[in-house]
């Protein structure tokens, strides 16, 4: 493999808390370590497709550890492979990988750290077999990347959750209501278990176990009537009642995944307050779960997976993802985790405590 003299650095895909901590530990310890020249791509792989590159001095990264979103800007709606350009009144997907890969190597970049998720991961496969030299970071608040036992970002989105979830719990309380509270997630459970847990909600609902309606409304009366007069759900933006569908509120064709969950909470409400006649009211956190600065769990892990990242890169690695497993920091090929998603497995210890200390999962 040729030396590794200058490197190109892109955030893909949602943001999350805790970016801009490796833009900064890729790049300090890039400059630091190894006098290596940096460039940020902006716009994740739209910057590169668009040519849009710029050297990283110490200056521009310092000072932003704190920060939450990325100084880079990312998109997800920017797959090389399958990107929207707009003929006329018609939308045309082309692939472009071969422009992103000229870019690259007009700008004399040895290899890229692509920090991203799932989508980031099969676009940087892609380029890989284009002969592109990439190192993977895994972000997303989802905790849901294969291989990979807890991403950045995602501590500070239960924090965030289980906050207003306890926020909305005093509310609940002074008007004797259900509260249903839905939260981000995806295919994946992970986000909703861990606030569900740690607000101590009453109801936990997760993709991974679709909802029976009349075992929801079972348990809300039962409370009721043991004279609990209020009731909290955390329910993940995936739930989906036995044999229904899930709730979809935009379709996002240019995206590498054009389904975007939402609205869950609302039907689930109304259903609620039809089958147990109990007052209902139906909040979705949202993005405020993606905002804000990073916890110092998700600082720190996001320094820890930027050196590893550069450590790779500079021992000659390419293809390989940067993993927290077994405890402790990692790596695997990108190509095992493109495309995949890490469920929650419903025999969880989390969800065995929660079902053990009085938490219906609707099932
Ligand atoms: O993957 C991160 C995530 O925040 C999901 O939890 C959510 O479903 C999705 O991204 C929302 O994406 P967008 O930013 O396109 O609304």
């Amino acid at each position: 493999m040729p030396a590794i003299r200058r490197i190109g650095i892109l955030t893909g895909g949602g943001d999350c808390p805790g970016l801009n901590a490796v833009i900064r530990a890729v790049t300090k310890a890039a400059l630091n370590q190894y006098k290596l020249e940096v460039f940020g791509i902006e716009d994740g792989f739209l910057g590169l497709i668009q040519n849009r590159i710029r050297q990283l001095a110490w200056g521009d990264v310092s000072n932003i550890l704190t920060l939450g979103g990325t100084i880079l800007g990312t998109s997800n709606a920017a797959n090389p492979k399958k990107y929207a350009v707009k003929r006329g009144a018609k939308t045309e997907i082309i692939d472009v990988t071969d422009r992103v890969v000229e870019h690259a190597q007009a700008a004399g970049l040895d290899a890229l750290v692509c920090i991203g998720g799932d989508g980031t991961m099969s676009g940087a496969a892609d380029l890989i077999k284009h002969g592109l030299n990439c190192i993977g970071v895994p972000k997303t608040i989802d905790n849901d990347l294969e291989g990979c036992e807890r991403t950045f970002g995602f501590d500070t989105a239960v924090n965030t959750a289980a906050e207003c979830l306890d926020k909305i719990h005093s509310t609940a309380m002074s008007h004797h209501r259900v509260m249903v509270v839905e939260v981000m997630g995806r295919n994946a459970g992970w986000l909703a278990l861990h606030a569900g847990v740690a607000s101590g909600s009453d109801i936990i609902l997760i993709p991974e176990i679709p909802y029976d309606l009349d075992k929801i409304c079972a348990v809300l009366t039962d409370r009721s009537r043991q004279d609990k007069r209020f009731s909290i759900i955390c329910c993940s933006e995936g739930a989906s009642q036995k044999g229904g569908e899930k709730v979809v509120a935009q379709r996002i064709e240019s995206s590498p995944d054009p389904i975007r969950l939402g609205g869950i909470a609302i039907k689930l409400a109304a259903d609620i307050s039809q089958c147990s006649g109990l007052d209902t009211r139906a909040t979705a956190l949202g993005h405020i779960q993606r905002g804000g600065s990073p916890t110092p769990f998700d600082r720190v892990l996001a320094t820890v997976f930027g050196h590893h990242a550069l450590e790779l890169l500079m021992s000659g690695a390419s293809g390989q993802l940067v993993v927290w497993s077994g405890g402790g920091i990692n790596h695997t090929p990108i190509e095992k985790v493109a495309n995949r998603q890490r469920l929650v497995p419903i025999d969880h210890p989390l969800l065995t405590a929660a079902r053990a200390v009085g938490t219906s999962f609707g099932d």
